[in-house]
């Protein structure tokens, strides 16, 4: 039994959090949860969104699936995920896109990895007012990409690709126009990418990127790019494939890894069993494949394309279905 902490977070977070661990122990995952909490909940409880006692379970047990939080406005947190990805310095954002059966995209056999730097780039937090007596109002924003973070992750994306025999790796860039910072990324990347040499390695420029992945999103295997970029582009392909209700996330780092939804908390549908538990299911099938439960991760994602096909009885009215997320959840347990 691998300990893992779970975290089902607010709003429609403890539905999805239901379904999730009776599937997960449907298909036999050899998982004992240790439940805790943080955002909107915790803060209620104990005026701290992000409890100690939480922090200290997942620096013991160093896995953990989180639901959706909300961050609660006056709390002293910019974001409790920020947070935790930078307490744990949980430097790969990871996003796979995959092509689903029966969720209706003008886009087809879509099967790419997103590699997101997780840690610098634009969203270090470093904004300020220029002063500027008599002009108008300057604002202005720092970057920080250094050469051992972004080797990280540039590493990550072709360990990944190495493992799960991809085939390239897409490094997506504007150094023609950010020469320095993310110029220093694509120097990085041409270097480790020596170090590879089964692996096709390309470099993009980011808008080129942006067309590319709408006109034949085909071509991409496993993608690697800084902060901001990756931000937007990992939401772009998820759109390709149904949406940020049908993709999971994962945020690992040298020794600790979180595993989550990307979407909100919700508030609209909360309490009304409608919400759609696949984006966590799938972060916790790449969670599974973390602790080396390959076979049980792989069992669940078939009976998930099964379920989708019959999808018009059972899945939850977001991806066209009839059901709840009662029958969604049943429906994927006895078809495992
Ligand atoms: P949201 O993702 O919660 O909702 C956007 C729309 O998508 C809503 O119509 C919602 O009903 C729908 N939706 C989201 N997840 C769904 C699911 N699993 N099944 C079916 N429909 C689903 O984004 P919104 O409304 O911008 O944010 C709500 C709250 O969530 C905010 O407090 C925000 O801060 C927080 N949030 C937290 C995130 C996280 O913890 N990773 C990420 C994004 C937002
Ligand atoms: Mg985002």
């Amino acid at each position: 039994m691998k300990n893992v902490v779970l975290i089902p977070g607010d709003g429609i977070g403890s539905e999805i959090t239901n379904s999730v661990t009776t599937i997960l122990e449907k298909a036999g995952a050899e998982v004992n949860w240790v439940e805790k909490s943080a955002g909107l909940k915790a803060y209620e409880e104990t005026d701290n969104p992000l409890p100690d006692d939480t922090v200290e379970a997942i620096d013991e047990h160093r896995i953990a699936l989180k639901g959706p939080l909300t961050t609660p406005v006056g709390s002293g947190f910019r974001s409790v995920n920020v947070a935790l990805r930078q307490k744990f310095n949980l430097y790969s954002n990871i996003r796979p896109a995959r092509t689903l059966p029966s969720i209706d995209t003008p886009f087809r056999d879509v099967d790419m990895v997103l590699f997101r730097e997780n840690t610098q780039g634009l969203y270090i937090g470093k904004e300020q007012w220029v002063e500027e007596a008599d002009k108008e109002r300057h604002s202005e924003a720092i970057a920080v990409v250094t050469e051992k973070a972004s080797e990280q992750i540039i590493r990550a994306a072709f360990e990944y690709a190495v493992r799960n025999e991809r085939k390239k790796v897409s490094l997506i860039h504007k150094a023609n126009i950010l020469k320095l910072t993310t110029g220093l990324f694509l120097e990085v990347g041409k270097r480790v990418a020596e170090d590879y040499p089964d692996i096709q390695f390309e470099d993009l420029i980011v808008d080129n990127m942006a067309m590319q992945m709408v006109m034949r999103p085909q071509q991409f295997d496993v993608v690697v790019t800084t902060n901001l970029f990756g931000d937007i582009l990992s939401d772009l392909a998820s759109g390709l494939v149904g949406g940020l209700g049908v993709t999971g996330a994962a945020n690992i780092g040298d020794d600790a890894a979180m595993f989550e939804a990307v979407h909100g908390s919700a508030p609209d549908i909360v309490g009304k069993n409608i919400a759609n538990p696949l984006a966590l299911l799938f972060s916790s099938l790449m969670m599974l494949e973390h602790i080396d439960q390959h076979q049980v991760a792989e069992n669940i994602r078939k009976a998930i394309y099964k379920t989708l096909v019959e999808k018009k009885v059972y899945c939850t009215p977001d991806i066209g279905g009839k059901g709840t997320t009662s029958t969604f959840t049943q429906a994927i347990c006895d078809n495992i």
